[in-house]
């Protein structure tokens, strides 16, 4: 719990942050990938270079923060966010790394206006929210794996037809491997890849729609091919290009909220 005085310094100084959140976003980012290397695995890093969704996740903290008092008023944006977490296996342990690296970020850019008691506000608001997060994101956890056919993280699916739609577009029909029956999913809800592509370092996780009707035996997600030429769609082309049927792909249950 915060204290009253705590609040007041989350009032007060979310305006300050929310002014430098483009330098505390980047800092936050250079510190987390630095530290933790391992996390480039789950991170989209076509995301980070252009520079699009880098602020959500800080802002998105800031304005949780400014809610403190008012948690209920946020929490369908929680549910949506941990949807995403949950579908790209964003673990418990994962918090405290996130936690300790944005306080960082922000002690580093206000410098000496970073008093201790407003990184310690910060760093406890951060605790009750990211609790919050945890708890949506186990039991998430939890109904993703007890459904029927249900699993835990990835599992292997296989390629069973490929299909070009158009020019730009190719379907693709992924079938468990382990021939177990598929959990039943709703319009809207999409599932994450994720691709480990020869040469590459780290894997790429990217989310697809599912694009069929649910009670088949077959997921059917259909990819839209991002440009060839500089800079590249790196999962889209490699979808399009090297993975065919046959092959194997680890993906995540169905995810989001429906529609
Ligand atoms: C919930 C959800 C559902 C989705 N459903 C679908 C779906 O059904 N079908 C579908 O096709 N997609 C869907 N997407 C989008 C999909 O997840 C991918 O984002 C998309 O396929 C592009 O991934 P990529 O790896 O090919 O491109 P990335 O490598 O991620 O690149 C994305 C874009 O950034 C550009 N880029 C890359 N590097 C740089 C750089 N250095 N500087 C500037 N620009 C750069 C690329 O040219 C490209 O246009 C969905 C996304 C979400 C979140
Ligand atoms: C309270 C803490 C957190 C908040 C408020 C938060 C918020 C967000 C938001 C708003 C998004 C964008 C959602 C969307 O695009 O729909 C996001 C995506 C994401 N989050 Fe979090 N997040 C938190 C913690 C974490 C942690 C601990 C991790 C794991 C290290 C993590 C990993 C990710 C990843 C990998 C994405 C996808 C980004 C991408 O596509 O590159 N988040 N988060």
């Amino acid at each position: 719990m915060l204290t009253n005085y705590q609040k007041e310094i989350i009032k007060s100084t979310a305006p300050v942050l929310r002014e430098h959140g483009t330098k505390i976003t980047s800092r936050f980012y250079n510190l987390l990938f630095e530290n933790h290397p391992e996390l480039l695995n789950i991170f989209n890093q076509a995301n980070q270079k252009q520079g699009k969704q880098q602020l959500a996740l800080a802002n998105s903290i800031i304005a949780a923060a400014e809610h403190i008092e008012q948690l209920e008023e946020i929490m369908p944006v929680v549910e949506q966010i941990a949807h995403k977490h949950r579908s790209i296996g964003v673990t418990a342990d994962q918090y405290p790394i996130v936690g300790d690296n944005l306080l960082q970020a922000i002690a580093d850019v206000l410098g000496e206006n970073a008093t201790e008691d407003i990184l310690n506000a910060w760093r406890d608001a951060y605790g009750v929210i990211a609790n919050i997060f945890i708890e949506v994101e186990a039991n998430m956890y939890e109904q993703a794996e007890q459904q029927e056919g249900g699993w835990k993280g990835y599992k292997e699916f296989y390629v069973a037809q490929k299909v070009k739609e158009s020019d730009v577009i190719t379907s693709f029909y992924l079938r468990p491997v382990d021939q177990q029956p598929l959990p039943p999913f709703n319009p809207g809800q999409y599932i994450s890849l994720k691709v480990s592509i020869p040469g590459e370092t780290y894997t790429h996780v990217r989310q697809y729609s599912l694009s069929n009707k649910a009670g088949g035996e077959c997921y059917r997600i259909s990819i839209k091919r991002e440009s060839e030429y500089d800079p590249n769609g790196i999962v889209s082309n490699f979808m399009h290009e090297q993975v065919n049927e046959g092959d194997t792909i680890p993906i995540s249950a169905p995810a989001g909220i429906s529609h």
